[in-house]
């Protein structure tokens, strides 16, 4: 018997050893059949704790032209780091590192490379805020898909967008980034560009990961100087900054990217409400997020760490998954974690989240991309799409009978803008480069063959030598193309300014021009709603073209001529002066009327131009609104004998609700072409909770039967909700 029992238990062994020999040597990590939970679970169990913590680490590799990203002591980029921001210029470059980290490290994990993609990145395409003002989220979903495809062919995995950071202050450079004030419109295109980075699946080829920053409550950075800090009550939070984001988890974005602000006096890099609460907890948000650059050691800055350890320490154990660019998970988190301050389980729940976007991209299969050449980018289809979002993101302002110009009008472009090639890009362009615009004169010069061309002055300095010549020219035509604008990193990060006019003597400029008399057209080239008091008025027609990318030139000239229709609205309000900021569309209403709480100085309380304004050379009439029940619909008819796209915006008001509600609530928008003379009938399907019902400080969603007004266009109809 005791023989059988020493024979078993041999037996047993073996048979034990044998089961951990075939674990070990099967390693379920790599095989591309495993469920990627398995695949993560099995690979995390490899790793040692320096490995993991090195996993959840984001450097720097190459080159990186963002000058605000003060470069600070970053280590050479180690093999086994997880993560690196890349200016990744070809797929050459990006192969040699993960060539190393796939070879060279003990468990070959590729690294994540990851880069701000924000509008395009060699075919660089409006800006974000000029893609609002098309109101074509699908246009937005077709331009994500060609920056994703140029970013995929160059080794990039992840872009650091889309940015959804709402924002009621023009003079925050960042304006330019998001889709302008509204959320809902915020929402929809954040989840087109979300579609669009990431495809069908993460796997599939010219797919990236897409990351929604900067979470949360960035844009309301006090006095809209960037990285100060930013009080939102959670009714606000809730009701306006929380629903882009939540739109975007729920259309599958990989990862979140957190905020350089305190968001009510604690850093959102380590917010256990925002991170944790709302993020996983309300949203059920799996990815990871990552902090802002050197964010974690920022959090000393900002007075609520005593040194980078306990930054780290904070940030890790609010949810912050990986550190950008300071290291210290790296300095300090072995240590807090033998102090028994962090949890391996915190770190290895960080990893996971790591690795299980690694496989679900496919990198362990694929870490490698064919080689690249200058054939992959700027592909004709690519700058059509280009050209297509500049000429639908245009807003045409104002237009007293002057567009479209005629073909053989003598034409006289003038203005600093007119042969510009870099404030056109916007900033945050990628792999742009300047020589890659088509400027606004060349692309006038192959619309109008009888034109003549004076720069007038330069965007910014007193120098105004240049104004007789131009004004000359505008003399001997018979209409002025006059292109002003901001100068070159006006907008984007660190891009605060105290002013919104236009800066230089562009405005002297404009007075001289139309004291000729001709007629002036001026486009606007901007990444923020300007002042404009001064040269609305004075001005024949009135353009904003933002900042229009490579092929903003055809795209402007072929709305001059009319071969396109202006179909633009305004994302934004364009404040009558900086003195009434913050001035925005759905606000909440005041407690009395009439001349009770203006300006007793004269200034007006309304803005220059309003949120959703626009015009085209079409002339559309509303009529017919409709509701029954929660159906609503109205009749738009386009009166005109020109083809055009019009945008049917549904606003509701609650009359009264138990929380105070905006004026107005964007709920619905619809873009469509209508013919000459026709009549398009357009439907607002309301569902109670999600259109007229609101949310309160916890999040919670309610509704509130009575009276609402729905308004679109000029009509508006009131409706009884039980
Ligand atoms: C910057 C920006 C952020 C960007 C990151 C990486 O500081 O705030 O938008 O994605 O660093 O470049």
């Amino acid at each position: 018997m005791k023989k059988l029992l020493i024979v078993y238990v041999i037996l047993s062994a073996v048979a034990s050893a044998g089961s951990i020999l075939s674990a070990k040597s099967k390693e379920i990590y790599k095989d591309p059949k495993a469920p990627v939970e398995k695949r993560v679970k099995d690979l995390l169990s490899r790793m040692t704790l320096e490995e993991k913590i090195w996993q959840i680490t984001q450097g720097v590799y190459g080159g990186y032209d963002n000058p605000n990203n003060i470069l600070g002591v970053n280590r050479n980029t180690v093999p086994y780091i997880g993560s690196v921001i890349c200016h990744a210029t070809s797929a050459q470059m990006t192969n040699l590192l993960q060539k190393k980290a796939v070879d060279s490290t003990r468990l070959g994990i590729p690294i994540l490379v990851g880069m701000d993609i924000i509008h395009g990145n060699r075919t660089v395409y409006p800006i974000p805020l000029a893609q609002g003002a098309s109101f074509n989220p699908n246009l937005a979903y077709q331009a994500s898909r060609v920056a994703a495809r140029e970013s995929y062919d160059v080794g990039i995995h992840w872009t650091f967008s889309p940015m959804i950071d709402i924002t009621h202050d023009p003079r925050w450079g960042r304006v330019m980034e998001a889709y302008g004030e509204d959320p809902y419109v915020n929402a929809r295109f954040c989840e087109a560009a979300v579609k669009g980075y990431q495809g069908e699946n993460l796997s599939d080829e010219g797919s990236i990961a897409a990351c929604l920053k900067h979470y949360v409550g960035y844009g309301e950075s006090e006095g809209g100087r960037d990285y100060f800090p930013t009080d939102i009550s959670n009714q606000m939070l809730w009701d306006t900054y929380f629903p882009p984001y939540e739109a975007g988890v729920k259309a599958g974005a990989a990862t979140v990217m957190s905020s350089f602000n305190t968001l009510n006096g604690i850093p959102a890099t380590c917010n256990p409400y925002t991170l944790q609460e709302v993020l996983r907890g309300k949203w059920g948000f799996e990815g990871f997020v990552v902090s802002d650059w050197e964010a974690v050691m920022q959090i000393v800055l900002q007075g609520c760490a005593a040194d980078k350890k306990e930054a780290g320490e904070k940030a890790i154990n609010s949810g912050l998954d990986m550190d950008m660019a300071d290291f210290v998970y790296v300095d300090f988190l072995k240590e807090l974690i033998e102090e028994g301050k962090v949890s391996e389980k915190t770190v290895d729940e960080a990893v996971s989240r790591v690795l299980t976007l690694k496989f679900r991209l496919g990198l362990f299969e694929n870490p490698y991309r064919p080689e690249t050449s200058e054939a992959d980018f700027l592909k004709p289809e690519y700058r059509a799409v280009a050209e297509q979002m500049a000429a639908e993101s245009a807003v045409l302002l104002k237009n007293e009978a002057v567009l479209p110009l005629k073909k053989d009008a003598k034409v006289a472009v003038i203005g600093p803008i007119a042969e510009d090639q870099k404030c056109v890009m916007g900033n945050w362009r990628g792999l742009g480069e300047f020589a890659d615009v088509i400027t606004l004169l060349d692309g006038m010069k192959a619309e109008f063959p009888n034109l003549t061309y004076s720069k007038g002055c330069e965007i910014e300095g007193n120098d105004k030598s240049g104004f007789a010549d131009a004004v000359a020219v505008a003399q001997a035509s018979d209409v002025v193309v006059l292109c002003l604008g901001e100068g070159f990193l006006y907008t984007g990060e660190n891009c605060s300014r105290g002013s919104i006019s236009l800066p230089g003597v562009q405005e002297e400029l404009f007075a001289e021009l139309v004291k000729t008399g001709k007629p002036v057209v001026v486009l606007i080239e901007s990444g923020r709603p300007l002042d404009l008091t001064r040269i609305a008025p004075g001005a024949t027609a009135l353009m904003d073209i933002w900042c229009p990318g490579v092929n903003g030139g055809p795209a402007v000239a072929s709305l001059l001529s009319g071969r396109r229709n202006p179909s633009g609205k305004l994302p934004v309000t364009f404040p009558y002066t900086l003195k009434q900021i913050p001035v925005y569309y759905n606000h909440r209403d005041r407690s009395r009327r009439g001349n009770m709480g203006i300006y007793n100085d004269g200034t007006p309380l309304e803005p220059l131009f309003d949120f959703g304004y626009g015009l085209s050379y079409s002339k559309f009439e509303y009529s017919d609104i409709q509701a029954d029940g929660l159906h609503a619909s109205v009749k738009v008819t386009n009166t005109s004998a020109i083809d055009g796209e019009e945008t049917v915006l549904w606003f509701i008001k609650d009359m009264a609700c138990s929380i105070a509600r905006p004026v107005k609530e964007l709920k619905y928008f619809e873009k469509r072409l209508i013919k000459a003379g026709q009549t398009e009938v357009f439907e607002f399907e309301m569902d109670k909770l999600r259109d007229l019902g609101f949310v309160d400080s916890r999040g919670d969603r309610f509704f509130e039967p009575g009276q609402f007004i729905i308004f679109t266009g000029d009509k508006q109809k009131t409706i009884e909700v039980k």
